[in-house]
């Protein structure tokens, strides 16, 4: 892999880019402290402006680190921050990256998540050079796994009471898309 670290990116809706400290008003009141949105999350709402500001500034100083990737979703038409998507875990020796996502729940239901996470498989695949991208969801979450499947990621497996968020301890749905699979998808959607 060569990595890039956090880049700006960009797709028709939508900006993929790094958290900056004034972004801690609108993730707060559209996904940070949402019940509804960390209900399967392993962390939990954010209760307080202060801890999503804190969270921004972890973030900002993770932006050093040439294999970090943690992008913040602004939608284009408004200026609003609306979502996150970034790799959760990097597994050097497999060139495999695993992705994380959220999104106010005000956007539901209009492909943004797709286009998001469509647009940063493209660049893990084609610019960082990975292998295998990878994500999991609670089988009580099968939004998620929606998601995932627009994007071209196969169930792999259940993992059986293998994951804990804030509903407790479930069963885990593996998903991936590995880069032949991608060249495969790109050609057909190409002709
Ligand atoms: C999962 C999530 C990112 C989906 O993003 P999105 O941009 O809404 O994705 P889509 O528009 O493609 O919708 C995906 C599915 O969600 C469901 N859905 C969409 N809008 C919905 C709404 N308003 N209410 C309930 N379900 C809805 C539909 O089943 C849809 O699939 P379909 O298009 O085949 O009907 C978003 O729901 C979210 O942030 N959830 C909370 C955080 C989370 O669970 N993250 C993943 C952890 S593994």
């Amino acid at each position: 892999m060569k990595h890039l670290g956090t880049i700006t990116l960009e797709t028709e809706r939508l900006l993929l880019r790094r958290y900056v400290p004034d972004d801690a008003e609108d993730a707060f009141n559209n996904w940070t402290n949402s019940e509804t949105v960390t209900k399967y999350l392993i962390w939990p709402p954010h209760g307080t402006l202060d801890v999503t500001r804190g969270y921004i500034q972890y973030c900002i100083d993770g932006y050093k680190n040439a294999d970090n990737y943690n992008w913040v979703i602004e939608y284009k038409e408004n200026g609003q921050v609306i979502g996150s998507i970034s790799v959760v875990r990097l597994e050097e020796e497999i060139d495999c990256a695993e992705i994380g996502y959220c999104l106010s729940e005000k956007y539901w239901g209009r492909g943004i998540m797709p286009e998001a996470f469509g647009r940063v498989i493209a660049f893990l695949f084609r610019e960082v050079g990975v292998n295998r991208i990878q994500a999991t969801h609670d089988t009580n979450n099968p939004k998620s796994g929606r998601v995932m499947e627009k994007c071209g990621l196969q169930y792999e497996g259940t993992l059986r009471q293998a994951g804990k968020n804030n509903q407790g301890i479930g069963d885990k749905v593996v998903r991936a898309i590995l880069r032949e699979d991608y060249d495969i998808r790109s050609g057909s959607e190409e002709r």
